[in-house]
């Protein structure tokens, strides 16, 4: 690529805190480069729509605080159809774009791929999930996961107060890691995750052994917390009923009380955290440079366990890996095939017990 050369950014997909900070970061490192830097509304549907933007460096500064996307985001079903990327390669042709930075998750990036060989791709991975491979963290999970902290605190000063159970579910659509590293941060009794491979039933008794030992013994706490995944296919309030039955005879003349706190897209906004700016920041910094390059189809990732590759030149926690490679292991991920899922799957049993003491 050379100076003036036309970059596009685009948002898609959940959004995640920490993505305003990236365009920031890639529209000032692009400014840097010599580069234009124009923005792309709502994701693949802006692309097929040509609405394609002008990006104020004043204003990204300022979102860069904020959750969201200043570029709004959506997910869209004809994007993938020929007619779909039709006109999103029409968009790329009219408003002369030689490289599109995506930012977003798994579908976003599958949806990158599409369109490799029409213009040079990068991408960001940003999705309060964590269920992408190629990076040890994607943008938005380390707010989500203070934005769970912080509403468990809450709730246990409430749940003490009362003596009460509380069966805590969050995002993670299906990936247990928000749900397991907030509950281990928010001392929860119990975490209910996919990985763990239990039935229904499996995850019942779970809840009671926690709540039974909880309070049976000496210690005899005052509150227990459980943190469900919303990727455990037992509806909350169902599997509040089966342990409420359960418990009312196995604790015999302990009062408790249990309740149900579905956390949903309270755990996707507010204020990115410290990290997760400087990680849009890194991240966008190392992709606008390897563009610049000459690279394409690839994705910066945080290095750390499970990214494989050597950093790059421009950051030593920054790794690029192919496009390609990133989708596939995704998948091998989200199919409990790769090694760090069998690594997650090992460590989520083994947190089990010490959890529960
Ligand atoms: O992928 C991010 C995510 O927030 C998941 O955790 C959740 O399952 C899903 O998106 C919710 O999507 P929507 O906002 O479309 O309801």
């Amino acid at each position: 690529m050379k100076e003036g050369d036309r970059v596009a950014l685009l948002t898609s997909g959940g959004d995640a805190p920490g993505m305003n900070a990236a365009l920031r970061g890639a529209a000032r490192v692009g400014a840097e480069l010599g580069l234009e830097v124009v923005g792309v509304e709502e994701g693949y549907v802006g692309l097929m729509e040509g609405r394609v933007v002008p990006l104020d460096l004043r204003a990204l500064d300022e979102a860069s605080r904020r959750g969201g996307t200043v570029l709004g985001t959506a997910r869209s079903a004809t994007f993938p159809t020929p007619e779909g990327q039709k006109l999103a390669r029409e968009t790329l042709v009219k408003h002369s774009i030689s490289a599109l930075v995506v930012i977003g998750g798994n579908g976003s990036l599958t949806g990158a791929r599409t369109l490799i060989g029409a213009v040079r791709i990068a991408g960001l991975p940003a999705s309060i999930d964590n269920d992408l491979a190629a990076t040890s963290i994607s943008i938005g999970t380390d707010t989500a996961m203070n934005t769970i902290v912080e509403a468990c605190d809450r709730i246990f000063d409430t749940a003490s107060a009362h003596r009460r159970t509380f069966i805590v579910e969050v995002m993670g659509r299906d990936m247990g890691y928000l749900a397991m590293t907030a509950g281990i941060a928010a001392g929860a009794d119990a975490v209910l995750v996919r990985e763990t491979g239990k039935d229904a039933d499996a995850y019942v008794d779970q809840v009671v052994r926690t709540m039974i030992h909880a309070y049976k013994g000496d210690h005899g706490k005052r509150r227990v917390l459980v943190i469900k995944s919303e990727g455990v296919k037992i509806d909350a309030a169902e599997l509040k009923r089966r342990v409420d039955e359960r418990v009312k005879s196995q604790l015999g003349g302990v009062a408790v009380d249990t309740r149900v706190t579905v956390l949903g897209h309270v755990v996707r906004g507010g204020s990115p955290s410290a990290f997760d700016r400087l990680l849009g920041a890194r991240l966008a910094n190392t992709a606008m440079r390897e563009l610049f390059l000459g690279n394409t189809d690839f994705m910066a990732g945080w290095i750390g366990p499970g990214v494989e590759g050597a950093a790059a030149q421009h950051d030593p926690y920054v790794v690029t890996t192919p496009l390609e490679k990133v989708l596939l292991d995704t998948q091998l991920l989200h199919a409990g095939e790769s090694p760090l899922a069998a690594w997650r799957k090992r460590i989520y049993a083994a947190v089990e017990s010490i959890l529960e003491r």
